[in-house]
């Protein structure tokens, strides 16, 4: 019995697979197993009483030993078992594809527009979507019976404060909060009450500028719009300046791009060969007051590029519709290739 526990011992140290060792619980416990047969194959007539209680007791404690290492034996290569099957890789398997997002065509838009506006030592600052009444409205000159409040009817909330109607609500926060001299755009998202059609949204982007200085004139205010067009479409672009009405600008203007598919002459996109774009005018001496400005020190100029025109126009879009549609189909045809 000492000798087959000895051999026992040395054959579970050699064997490490699950059938190695299922092969010794059969080798050893099995019906024809050598613990099994040793009791048939033993001459019990030449034992005492004695020596046959003991020989019973050792056959026992053998065949519990043999047990218990075997059993231990046989969770351990289970767990290796399946420790080496979760390790094993497939190399030749084809992989599971990541998605890779795309950016979408008005935030590439507003991307562009704040690295030209940068390159031109403008701040990129961002307001507050919900604004209150006198930053959208009151400091920008429109007092709450304007007819100017007809055109920009929003959303209130039921704490008085709205949703912004305009990024030009960021007009006056900024002149309190750094004074002048300062330039800076306000690009950011802001909504009207409006009934949805292809060429309106009740959520839309635009990109607000400001630049007051001492002697800013409507001069610098063609040469930053024509040098930052000129970027934005990668060509020389030719713009004029018709007279236009924003109670927060005087004189104010619409400012209009020579249409860059015919060339002025003419065609279905512009019409007379013009194409209206941003709106703009030097900053009123009351929007300078309100922002504590002294407008005998101190001019400017300000103008709202709409942001989510500006990349219908550069994306070829037509419906604006698509763009707050959540359809990634649409997003990934606009991805830069990589
Ligand atoms: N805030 C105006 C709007 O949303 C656009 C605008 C007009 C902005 C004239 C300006 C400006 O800065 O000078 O309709």
């Amino acid at each position: 019995m000492q000798d087959i526990k000895q051999q026992l011992i040395g054959d579970l140290k050699s064997a490490t697979t699950a059938e190695q060792v299922e092969q010794l619980r059969v080798n050893y416990l099995g019906r024809k197993g050598i613990i099994t047969t040793l009791a048939k194959n033993t001459d019990f007539s030449k034992f005492s009483p004695e020596e046959k209680k003991e020989f019973g007791q050792k056959l026992n404690e053998l065949k519990n030993f043999a047990t218990e290492q075997i059993g231990a034996a046989v969770e351990q290569s289970r767990s290796l078992g399946e420790k080496s099957s979760k390790r094993e890789i497939d190399l030749t398997a084809p992989g599971a594809g990541h998605r890779l997002g795309s950016l979408h065509p008005i935030t590439m838009t507003q991307m562009e527009l704040e690295d030209i506006f940068q390159g031109m030592g403008f701040s990129v600052l961002y307001g507050p979507e919900v604004e209150s009444e006198y930053f959208c409205f009151e400091a920008l000159n429109i007092p709450p019976d304007h007819p100017a409040r007809d055109m920009q009817d929003t959303f209130w909330l039921k704490n008085h404060l709205i949703l912004r109607t305009h990024t030009s609500a960021n007009q006056v926060r900024t002149l309190k909060r750094f004074g002048a001299p300062v330039r800076a755009i306000f690009p950011g998202r802001c909504f009207r009450y409006e009934a949805v059609d292809p060429s309106h949204e009740n959520t839309f982007y635009q990109c607000e500028g400001l630049m007051v200085d001492k002697n800013i004139s409507v001069a610098n205010l063609i040469a930053v719009m024509k040098t930052i067009l000129s970027e934005v479409f990668r060509k020389e672009v030719k713009v004029r300046l018709r007279p236009g009405f924003f109670p927060f600008v005087e004189p104010g203007f619409e400012l209009d791009l020579q249409c860059l598919l015919c060339g002025g002459k003419g065609c279905p996109t512009c019409g007379d060969g013009w194409i209206e774009l941003i709106p703009c005018g030097l900053v009123h001496p009351e929007v300078l007051r309100h922002g504590g400005i002294d407008p005998h020190e101190y001019s400017g100029f300000a103008f709202g590029i709409g942001l989510t025109r500006l990349a219908m126009m550069k994306y070829g879009i037509h419906d604006i519709r698509h763009l707050n549609s959540g359809d990634l189909r649409f997003n990934e045809q606009f991805a830069p290739m990589l």
